[in-house]
């Protein structure tokens, strides 16, 4: 099935689009969703990150007949991209596959490359060697920064995935791409459908008012279009689906679009995250008794979805590419909302419940918190359980010579967390039929047990519990086996 070239005739070829609808050309059990990725070459961006590194360790383990993954890597902090596949190797997340399957490490390959240059910054072997070879791609590259000024995620989020796209138009025997979005891409709406929503002016444009218009000019536009979006982050996100719709005749596409990631259900290990962004490190601040107040609307959905569950659905849906061919584009909400909702109130009562029950060795102040919508209490509570406690710690600490640490830590948390202020005073209400149908569809195959995708069927109070367990185990490195030496301390 794969064409043989060299790289001298592929320079010369002429990019071969694909043609889609054409599922009967791949010759794989259908109800099996492993069998579809036997002997596949995947191309993955973003595999350091939260979600690119929980993909890549599921793909070695679930789908052990893979032949390639090739990773793209970028040089960063003084790091080869060697030693940077050496890091992320040692990644806690890799320890079920290092015990269970050693050797797959082998099939990952490091790609030097960075989305925000002109095809990838990849050399032009590396740049042949993908389109020649790969048959799947995920793209989870992207800058998630809320802030980020709107040059940098235009060049990012959607220059990144027009480059990626350039690259898939190329390639001989492209399957299937999944594009990694955000459920919040149309946070300037609050009803949100799976499609693919227009924005004011064309990707295009936008991103050659980026390259050819100084910081001024793009700056007054980005105000323009901002409209009810609550970041640079959101609408760029909305830019980059809109790009990729261009391309619904000529790639087979799908759009995953998570909520926000939370610790696992299940994979790899029960409550396993990374890193303390978003709602993990809200709950990592409960837990060390550092949120003494959250804002917020406490009956308001807080739309969280288990990355096992994310990354289950971006394998299910590169499979659902071939299985139901379409020149549109199927977009997922991946999300909890409608099919498991959890309320914040619920959320917050349980994350300070396990605090107290799996506490972490670094605990601050006895983790209780409130979660009010009054914003007056909200700063007066922070002003004196945050600030005050903190300055308070840091002058114990200089009084110790020790370096002070609290007031920083807690201007970052609080930083943080108003970032979030928009999420946690707004619902959404996400619709999820075709997510609802994959489900289904997942259900009949031979490997519905392996890949879970359904939101329905998991307990909040158990993840949740499992979340403080990973938040001390996986981020702050504890031992979480000895739990009662840690309520002992808490206790004290
Ligand atoms: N986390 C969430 O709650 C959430 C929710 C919805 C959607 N998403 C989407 O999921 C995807 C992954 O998010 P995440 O949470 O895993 O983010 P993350 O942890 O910040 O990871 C981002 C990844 O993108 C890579 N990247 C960024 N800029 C790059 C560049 N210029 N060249 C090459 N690689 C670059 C990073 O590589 P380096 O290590 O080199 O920086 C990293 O691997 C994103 O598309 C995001 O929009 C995330």
């Amino acid at each position: 099935m794969e064409k043989k070239n060299n790289s001298k005739q592929l320079s010369i070829m002429k990019p071969n689009i694909i043609e889609i609808n054409h599922k009967d050309q791949y010759n794989f059990d259908e109800n099996s969703i492993q069998d579809f990725f036997t002997g596949s070459i995947i191309f993955i961006t973003g595999s350091t990150g939260f979600l690119g590194k929980a993909l890549l360790e599921k793909l070695l383990r679930s789908c052990k007949k893979i032949s390639i993954i090739y990773i793209l890597l970028r040089s960063k902090n003084g790091q080869t991209i060697q030693q940077r596949l050496e890091k992320l190797m040692d990644n806690l997340i890799f320890d079920r596959i290092k015990f269970e399957y050693p050797d797959c490490f082998t099939k990952v390959i490091p790609i030097n490359g960075d989305i925000s240059q002109v095809k990838l910054g990849l050399s032009e072997n590396d740049y042949c060697l993908l389109f020649e070879k790969v048959n799947i791609v995920f793209h989870c590259a992207a800058t998630v920064g809320f802030n980020e000024p709107f040059k940098t995620a235009i060049n990012q989020n959607v220059g990144g995935t027009k480059q990626v796209i350039d690259l898939c138009l190329k390639m001989f025997n492209l399957k299937s791409f999944v594009y990694v979005s955000t459920a919040y891409s149309n946070s300037n709406i609050f009803e949100i459908d799976e499609k693919i929503y227009p924005t004011k002016i064309k990707p295009e444009f936008i991103l050659d008012v980026c390259k050819n218009f100084d910081d001024e000019i793009v700056n007054f536009l980005a105000n323009k279009l901002q409209d009810k979006h609550p970041n640079t982050y959101t609408l760029t996100k909305n830019f980059a689906e809109n790009l990729i719709n261009n391309y619904k005749d000529k790639l087979p596409i799908a759009i995953v679009r998570p909520s926000i990631i939370s610790g696992a259900v299940q994979e790899p290990f029960p409550g396993w995250v990374d890193n303390f962004i978003g709602a993990t490190g809200v709950m990592a601040q409960v837990g060390v008794g550092l949120a003494k107040s959250i804002f917020g609307e406490e009956n308001k959905i807080v739309d969280l979805i288990p990355i096992d569950i994310v990354v289950n659905t971006l394998i299910c849906a590169s499979w659902n590419n071939i299985i139901q061919p379409s020149n549109k584009i199927q977009v997922y909400n991946c999300v909890s909302g409608p099919f498991n909702p959890l309320r914040w109130k619920r959320c917050h009562k349980l994350t300070a419940k396990y605090a107290i029950e799996s506490p972490s060795k670094h605990v601050v102040l006895y983790p209780g918190t409130i979660f009010t919508s009054n914003r007056l209490l909200h700063n007066i509570i922070v002003f004196f359980c945050h600030y005050v406690v903190a300055f308070m710690l840091d002058l114990l600490d200089m009084c110790q010579r020790q370096k002070p640490r609290m007031l920083k830590l807690v201007k970052r948390n609080e930083r943080m967390q108003n970032a979030y202020d928009f999420f946690k005073c707004n619902e959404f209400y996400f619709h999820g039929k075709n997510m609802k149908q994959l489900v289904e569809k997942v259900q009949i195959t031979k490997n519905h047990m392996i890949f879970n995708i359904d939101a329905e069927k998991f307990d909040w109070d158990q993840n949740i519990c499992n979340c403080m367990l990973g938040i001390n185990k996986f981020l702050f490195k504890e031992n979480t086996d000895n739990l009662k030496i840690t309520k002992n301390y808490l206790n004290k």
